[in-house]
């Protein structure tokens, strides 16, 4: 087995809004691994469709596209091909764009190896809808989060409303469980938990409670 592949992955999966990102970031800052936002792909994918005129139904031409775009992440910089596009990515536009365009089987595979190659000592914490099911099912510990619709909605809006973004908060919801459902009714690498997966509800749990959590169960599975 090569280094990489040896390298512990904690796999953290969940709908928008779960506050999964967050966990992922602070567990990896914890543990000293590395951080794999896998979403940042597919609106990478989005953003760069939408901007050069792309069918975001074209499934052939969106997997071109994955596989040519040079992308890298210093830190919370995401760079396509040498341009800053941390920003771009986050709209709702893209949002979107990006919940169609990873339902398509050339696009997740454009973007699979990417995902593995960031699997390197000490470890990953990889944050996504299928990190536990398909990109990492050998991950020693795998965290499905979820909270309800409202609470995710409620989120998503406070961070949109942060980033300057003026948008109503039922169209957010609205958008939200849109996007769910798709996400989890897709016939590829559809969301759901893995069948060993710790599952979580942070519905009424605070951010420090849920990596408390998570610590515990990645110390009783010996990764810290
Ligand atoms: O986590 P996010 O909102 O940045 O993800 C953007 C879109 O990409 C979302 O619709 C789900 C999809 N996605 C996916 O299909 N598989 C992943 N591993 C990560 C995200």
């Amino acid at each position: 087995m090569t280094e990489a592949a040896a390298a512990p992955v904690i796999a953290i999966d969940g709908p928008s809004g779960s506050g999964k990102g967050t966990l992922a970031e602070r567990l990896a800052e914890r543990l000293g691994w590395h951080l794999l936002d896998s979403g940042a792909l597919y609106r990478i994918v989005a953003c760069e469709a939408l901007d050069r005129g792309v069918a975001v139904d074209d499934a052939a031409a969106l997997g071109a596209l994955g596989r040519g775009l040079d992308i890298r992440f210093d830190d919370a910089t995401v760079l396509v091909d040498g341009r800053d596009r941390t920003r771009d990515i986050r709209t709702e536009a893209v949002s979107a764009a990006a919940s169609g365009v990873a339902a398509l089987q050339p696009v997740r595979d454009a973007v699979l190896d990417l995902q593995r190659a960031q699997r390197r000592p000490p470890g990953l914490v990889a944050d996504g809808r299928d990190m536990g099911t398909v990109v990492f099912p050998d991950a020693p510990l795998k965290v499905f989060l979820d909270a309800g619709l409202e609470e995710r909605a409620d989120r998503r809006h406070r961070q949109l409303l942060e980033r300057g973004e003026r948008v109503d908060r039922d169209d957010v919801l609205a958008a939200l469980a849109e996007r769910d459902d798709r996400d989890r009714n897709r016939d590829v690498a559809p969301l759901r938990p893995a069948a060993d997966a710790l599952i979580i509800d942070s519905s009424r749990l605070s951010a420090d409670d849920v990596l408390a959590h998570v610590l515990a169960a990645a110390r009783k599975a010996g990764l810290c």
